[in-house]
């Protein structure tokens, strides 16, 4: 990159370079990263365009703009990404909340709005973040929700977000495998997953950014994609109160018709509804246990 002296240049040369690089959002990448640096809002780098950048806030701004180029997500460069309004801290150590989770958070708002429960007992599993606990927390005070994941360090990252957002009476951590740590009889309201649900050879068509800086953890889930879905199915079966339900994410097309499958086999064909975004792609479901706790 050749010497960037004030905003408004840096922003032209990094849009430009980015872009050469094969980003996908150079405008937006480069706005965001240098608002980051400068300590502003991304609005405002407009506002003194010409404003002189000092050599250190050059250097730092460099720096991150390369490890962009290379595929590190903007929001580990960060920190920090928004997911339904909120702003979430981010680490290597949790996947980057996306905008297509936001579907699932929707439809479990929906219920509970629906449902009007006093004190409506939520179950999110694979929490990394905490960004689903929290969004519903946030928008719905009367929910208690259980965050659980299998990695230590994702629970970390999740613990700070609670705390940041003041949710540490009403969002309770744990580790666990699925829902092995809860009792077969829990008897919960809903279980809300964004489970990982890359089939193991769809690796090499991952985008660089997740697939070399996301964990594994967070992205995989046996040859098809489904394995950890099919047992957080069944597990969510036993720990579901009658007419409690379960609302999961999918990924590809392939996949989400493996999942409308075989939850359909353990809920029953007519307790599983589609739940698709405003553009009408289908991003998970929601399988409702029947009022008389009996399978199909
Ligand atoms: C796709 S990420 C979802 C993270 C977050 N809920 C979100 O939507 O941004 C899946 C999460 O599941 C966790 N995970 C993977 N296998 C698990 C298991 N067997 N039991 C519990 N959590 C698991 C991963 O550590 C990761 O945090």
């Amino acid at each position: 990159m050749d010497e960037v002296l004030t905003v408004r240049s840096f922003l032209d040369l990094t849009v430009k370079w980015l872009a050469q690089k094969g980003c996908e959002s150079p405008r937006l990448d480069a706005e965001l990263l240098a608002a980051e640096a400068l300590g502003i809002r991304r609005l405002d780098l407009y506002l003194s365009p010409e404003r002189p950048l000092t050599p250190t806030e050059r250097d730092r701004l460099r720096d991150l703009v390369r490890r962009r180029a290379k595929g590190e997500p903007v929001a580990y460069l960060r920190g920090r990404r928004e997911f339904h309004g909120i702003d979430f801290i981010v680490t290597p150590a949790v996947l980057v909340p996306r905008p297509e989770t936001e579907t699932i958070v929707d439809a479990a708002l929906e219920w509970l709005a629906a449902a009007s429960l006093d004190a409506p007992q939520v179950v999110d599993v694979g929490t990394g973040s905490g960004a689903i606990a929290c969004a519903i927390a946030t928008a719905c005070p009367a929910a208690r929700v259980l965050a659980l994941d299998l990695s230590d360090a994702a629970l970390e990252v999740a613990a700070r977000n609670v705390a940041a957002l003041g949710l540490g009476d009403r969002v309770r951590l744990d580790r666990s495998d699925l829902l092995a740590v809860l009792p077969t009889d829990a008897a919960v309201d809903i279980v809300v997953s964004n489970p990982p649900y890359v089939a193991e050879d769809e690796r090499p068509l991952l985008d660089v950014s997740a697939r070399d800086f996301e964990p594994a953890l967070a992205l995989f889930s046996g040859p098809e994609g489904t394995t950890l879905t099919a047992r957080l199915a069944d597990e969510a079966w036993t720990r579901l109160r009658p007419g409690g339900v379960l609302i999961v994410e999918t990924g590809s097309p392939a996949q989400t018709s493996r999942v409308e499958a075989l939850l359909k086999a353990r809920f029953g064909a007519l307790a599983v509804d589609p739940l698709p975004d405003i553009g009408r792609t289908v991003r998970g479901f929601l399988a409702r246990k029947s009022l008389e706790g009996v399978g199909p």
